[in-house]
């Protein structure tokens, strides 16, 4: 099975299903009071080189609706890029979670959110104005649904510009181990040294089994996220587990290597297609995605070869690859490329 659908679709890291076996002893107390969770809100403080506050999660959604929900009102606007996961594909859970909160699509290029159309949208938005939603969070995406990665200045510029304007500034980190592995710079780097408020912390889709994290830097917005995710039913009961799978992510850098892995594979598939007549990467791949563009009938002829990817149109194909991505993987997936993108209905 030559599969690029998405990077849920893989393994976990044998790390972390014995990181599961080795928790499984003995009694613990649940819902965060045990000592694999005390252990991980230090690991995590070391990590991010400053005091934070870790909130493990079953899903990246669960993460990326209740950070909001922790930061927004009900009656508060989230500015995000049209293709934030938020925007397109999580069924408006922000805005059940937060009781109300309206996504609002701003200009973006390859995911990444505009500074100065983020700064249009803020100063049109009626602030203080009670027929509008008010302004309250921006989300950003590292890496981007589109594959780009943000460079720490292109954070840094969305945040000054919520921050002047008194929003908070959620990372939807799905892929942040991607984006970190990138940009070879520290998690603080990646984070708070460059104006972000909160991160959902993916772990699920970069070899982790069932759960994601929530990180607070703003002390004032983890008061509040206990309330939502116990209101919401995400609290895990037997928490130990889900916090001894995240120790053992970030154990001895693994979340890094197996990103790099993930990121090293797209890179090698990018310079194996890039050039084929046909073939047109339509965004940079700078984390482990690749989006191409072929004929439609080029694209029918590759499905048909054997290739699992997900279309995003007729002439689009998203190709995601995993930690555990092989290098005959790779192989096949660029041969067939090769074979199919001459091909015209
Ligand atoms: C960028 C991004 N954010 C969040 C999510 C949500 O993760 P989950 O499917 O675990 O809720 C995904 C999943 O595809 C994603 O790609």
């Amino acid at each position: 099975m030559i599969d690029f659908r998405s990077d849920n679709t893989g393994r976990a890291a044998p790390q972390l299903i014995e990181a599961l076996a080795a928790a499984n002893d003995g009694t613990a107390l649940g819902y965060g009071m045990d000592p694999l969770t005390a252990q991980l809100q230090e690991r995590f403080a070391q990590l991010f080189e400053t005091p934070v506050r870790v909130f493990p999660v079953p899903t990246g959604t669960a993460a990326n609706a209740l950070s909001l929900a922790a930061i927004c009102p009900p009656f508060g606007a989230v500015y995000c890029s049209a293709d934030a996961h938020i925007n397109t594909s999580e069924c408006n859970a922000t805005g059940f979670f937060s009781g109300g909160a309206k996504m609002v699509p701003v200009t973006s290029e390859f995911g990444k959110v505009d500074p100065a159309a983020l700064e249009a949208a803020i100063a049109g938005a009626g602030k203080g104005l009670a027929h509008k939603s008010q302004p309250a969070a921006v989300n950003l995406v590292q890496a981007t649904d589109l594959g780009a990665v943000y460079g720490l200045d292109e954070v840094a510029a969305v945040a000054k510009v919520a921050h002047a304007h008194g929003l908070k500034v959620h990372m939807d980190g799905a892929r942040f181990a991607n984006a970190v592995a990138r940009l070879g710079c520290t998690p603080a780097q990646a984070s708070w040294k460059s104006g972000v408020d909160i991160l959902s912390f993916g772990v699920t889709k970069n070899g982790g089994l069932l759960g994601d994290a929530i990180v607070v830097f703003a002390p004032d917005a983890a008061q509040q996220i206990g309330y939502h995710l116990r209101r919401a039913g995400l609290v895990w009961s037997k928490m130990r587990f889900a916090s001894a799978q995240i120790l053992a992510y970030v154990r001895d850098d693994l979340w890094l290597e197996l990103a790099r892995g993930a990121n090293q594979a797209a890179a090698s598939i990018a310079v194996l297609v890039r050039t084929l007549p046909g073939v047109t990467l339509v965004a940079p791949v700078e984390a482990n995605e690749l989006f191409i563009e072929m004929e439609p009938a080029a694209l029918d002829a590759l499905q048909g070869s054997g290739i699992l990817f997900y279309r995003r149109g007729p002439r689009l194909g998203r190709f995601v690859c995993r930690w555990d991505t092989s290098a005959a993987d790779i192989d096949a997936l660029a041969g067939a490329i090769g074979r199919c993108a001459n091909l015209k209905a």
